[in-house]
């Protein structure tokens, strides 16, 4: 492979998305540069992506929003052609708690990458943005002219706020070509089990709550109400194979290496175009793996939207992309990948 042109810098490289996508950005002849404090992922990942691309891979530990930590990566390596911005804090509840943590961490990382782009012409980024901005929609299923409504949390706002700020750099004419993706739900692991997610504590997320349920780590999963205005009364989401969402950024870069012109700002929804209830979820869980869950109706969460799934027409014709994996192949892997951690 070319030492040359190729290089991408990801950001948070070493985290669940971020590892997928270095997978599937070697697959395609691209070379990524891991930038990843740490923080929120294990060295474990990296151990597990050279596993599967049977190499090494380029690790700088440290923090994206540090100026000239971040020079001294650029200068390392020259040639960089774009970046994948994935590092940021995610924890929706956390944030409501902490948000001058997230307001910082999240904006001053992608205002210091946007810095560095222009002092280093680099004209590529593809930034994670999330179906969150659109909290509960009028209409479904949404599309990326849906209007964003308040955000719900900090967390949320920061999403927004990042769209926002790298909307006005593409405005001013800086020469920066953005694509934001906006993410549903992403959930399973690779079918290797040896990169997969790694919540932080108890997890709240539907598919690392069930799969320690059934590995015996968390007695029962309490299902957030099933009073809400779907065909069974649960909850209803757009889950998304994590490699799936990790091929959308392999398109998305390809996207951004045809435009001729200097400054555009992109946005697409990354979903399957398909709703799954909670219950599906575990219904499906239960049969694909021949588990019972331990499971109870609990009161809803406080913040929850009812029902949210993309239209991906603009992803399927523009970015050439789509969702390839099922619900069923998803929660498969991410069973697999969960008793490949229990063995430890
Ligand atoms: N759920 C349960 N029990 C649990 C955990 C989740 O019933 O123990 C339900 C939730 O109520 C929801 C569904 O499972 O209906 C999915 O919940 P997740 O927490 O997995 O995902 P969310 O859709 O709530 O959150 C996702 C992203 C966030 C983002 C949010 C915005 O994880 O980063 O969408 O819509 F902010």
């Amino acid at each position: 492979m070319s030492k040359h042109s190729s290089k991408v810098i990801v950001t948070g490289g070493a985290g669940y998305i971020g590892s997928h996508t270095v997978v599937e950005l070697v697959n395609a002849g691209y070379e990524p540069i891991i930038v990843d404090n740490f923080v929120n992922a294990e060295k474990s990942a990296i151990q597990g992506i050279e596993t599967i691309l049977e190499r090494k891979v380029t690790v700088y530990e440290g923090d994206c929003a540090d100026h000239d930590f971040m020079k001294g990566v650029i200068a390392q390596e020259s040639d960089i052609v774009g970046l994948i911005h994935f590092a940021a804090y995610k924890a929706v509840g956390e944030s409501v708690k902490k948000p001058l943590k997230y307001y910082r961490n999240n904006t001053d990382s992608l205002l210091t990458l946007l810095e560095l782009m222009v002092e280093h012409n680099i004209h590529h980024i593809v930034f994670s943005s999330s179906c969150t901005v659109y909290g509960q929609p009028d209409k479904l299923p949404v599309t990326e002219e849906s209007p964003k409504k308040p955000a719900e949390s900090p967390y949320g706002n920061t999403k927004q706020i990042c769209e926002e700020i790298l909307e006005d750099c593409v405005n001013s004419e800086m020469p920066v070509n953005v694509v934001a993706l906006r993410y549903f739900n992403p959930i399973g692991a690779h079918v290797s089990a040896q990169i997969g997610e790694l919540p932080l504590g108890v997890p709240n997320n539907l598919v690392p709550f069930v799969t320690q349920t059934a590995a015996g780590i968390r007695e029962k999963l309490t299902v957030f109400g099933n009073d809400y205005n779907t065909h069974d009364g649960t909850c209803l989401r757009d889950y998304i194979h994590v490699v799936d969402l990790a091929k959308a950024h392999v398109s998305a870069l390809n996207y951004l290496g045809k435009k001729s012109e200097a400054s555009t700002y992109n946005v697409f929804n990354i979903g399957t175009g398909t709703g799954s209830t909670v219950l599906d979820v575990i219904n499906t869980f239960e049969d694909v793996n021949d588990i019972k869950l331990n499971y109870t109706i609990g009161p809803r969460r406080a913040g929850d939207v009812e029902k949210v799934y993309a239209n991906v027409d603009y992803a399927n014709t523009e970015l050439n992309w789509k969702a390839e994996l099922s619900l069923a192949d998803a929660l498969k892997d991410a069973w697999r990948w969960q008793l490949s951690l229990k063995k430890d």
